[in-house]
Order: structure tokens, then C-alpha cells, then sequence
């Protein structure tokens, strides 16, 4: 990974991890300023600092497991 490399990783049952520079925008189109080089961003949808993570994925038993018909 280079300096200027922005990568985002999935994590299980988790946020996405986002390391890099990154321009952050919210719906309307106006710059989010996130000054953190690493920062994760909430997949599960119940965080209250949208759209960063808070932890309470940990909380609710959020899984990114998907589970199989008839499981
Ligand atoms: S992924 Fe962490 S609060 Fe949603």
C-alpha cells in the first residue's frame, strides 16, 4: 500500500474500514470534513453519527453472514 493509497475493508459482522484520503459528501452534495485518516463507516445501518460507525452493531448482533433459505 502506498502513502497516497485509499483502501475500504469489509469487516465481519462490522463497519467498513476506510483508510486513506477521501472526499465525504452527504446527500446534498455538501462536503462531510472528516480530518481522520482512518475512519469506519456504518454498514448495519443503526448508528447514530451517520454515517460513521458507532459500535452499536456490536449491540444489535448485526451479521454480515448471509443466511441460507431454509437455515
Ligand atoms: S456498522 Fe457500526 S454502528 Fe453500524
Amino acid at each position: 500500500m502506498t502513502a497516497d493509497e485509499t483502501t475500504i475493508t469489509a469487516y465481519p459482522d462490522g463497519p467498513l474500514i476506510v483508510r486513506g484520503a477521501v472526499m465525504y459528501r452527504n446527500e446534498a452534495g455538501e462536503e462531510i470534513r472528516q480530518p481522520r485518516r482512518t475512519v469506519a463507516l456504518c454498514r448495519c445501518g443503526v448508528s447514530a453519527i451517520k454515517p460513521w460507525c458507532d459500535g452499536t452493531h456490536k449491540l444489535i448482533g448485526f451479521s454480515t453472514t448471509p443466511e441460507l433459505p431454509g437455515e
